[in-house]
């Protein structure tokens, strides 16, 4: 069993690279850390970077994982090896523009792209954005999956990933205390489906949504709550057709009796306030 204890960073394809750190920092309240050759970092944390810009397409998106150390890579290396899953390390140029100690690479049914990290490099400062959205964390990232129910199996088998709660066959999964760490979201391929950021109150997430509509951002979802996690949410669209979401009040599951809950596949069950997700099954 593979032993995950945090998120480390996304890695997201950018078609103009310069739309999106502008977007990032001007309007989700991202800080620019570095920018080396065709890639550009940014942050809402004390990690070194949450996103990792790199010019391209969806063939970019890359989740990062981290794991406690250099015993436990080796044996989630070899573990899903013999699993028959390919599983490659990464290069030391890799390992230098990741910011981490070391790495192995591997995807998923569905074809999204994933590393397995050890010890990614926090920010010796503190996060200090050019506008203030409130956010307090990088908490979790929704994941397109042609087979919601065949990559839960996937997670669930070889990793410390369990559900706690469906909506539809659509896991939120998690490998700690907090509601979700990975949504599934089915789709018709891969790819990173949204990207959340905690805000540290209800207030935040309503400035946002009239500074976000006064910029003509497309509003996704939202201000509205979720059912399951509890959490107050507003998703919006970014470059590229990425959905960002800011949240607070996420759900910290501390009973150890919890058991995952089965929601229909209704707009109700993904918002308790009636907001309507734009989504093309949930359109008049
Ligand atoms: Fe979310």
């Amino acid at each position: 069993m593979i032993e995950i204890i945090d998120l480390a960073y996304l890695r997201v394809g950018a078609a103009n690279l310069e739309e999106a750190v502008q977007f990032a920092t001007e309007t989700i309240g991202l800080q620019e850390v570095r920018r080396e050759d065709d890639r550009i970092y940014v942050r809402g944390d004390e990690r070194d970077h949450d996103i990792c810009y790199v010019q391209g397409g969806v063939e970019q998106h890359v989740v990062g994982f981290e794991v406690a150390s250099d015993i436990a890579l080796e044996a989630a290396f070899n573990e899903l090896a013999g699993a028959g899953i390919d599983v490659e390390w990464g290069s030391e140029g890799g390992k230098a523009d990741r910011r981490v100690g070391n790495f192995f690479s591997f995807s998923d049914p569905t074809g999204n792209k994933f590393e397995i990290v050890l010890r990614p490099h926090k920010s010796a400062r503190r996060y200090f954005p050019t506008r203030d959205a409130g956010i307090s964390e990088f908490s979790h990232v929704g994941l397109k999956t042609t087979d919601a129910l065949r990559d839960e199996r996937f997670w669930t088998t070889y990793f410390n990933i369990h559900p706690n709660d469906w909506i539809g066959d659509a896991g939120l999964l998690s490998f700690d205390a907090v509601h979700h760490r990975i949504a599934l979201f089915p789709a018709d391929k891969h790819g990173i489906q949204h990207i959340n950021f905690q805000v540290d109150s209800i207030d935040d997430i309503m400035r946002s949504y009239y500074f976000l509509s006064e910029k003509q951002v497309h509003i996704v979802f939202g201000p509205g709550r979720h059912v399951t996690s509890g959490a107050m949410f507003l998703y919006y669209e970014g470059p590229d057709g990425m959905i960002y979401e800011y949240s607070h009040g996420v759900k910290i599951i501390e009973d150890p009796n919890y058991r995952p809950r089965q929601y229909p596949f209704t707009p109700e069950a993904f918002c308790a306030w009636g907001a309507k997700p734009d989504i093309p099954e949930f359109r008049d």
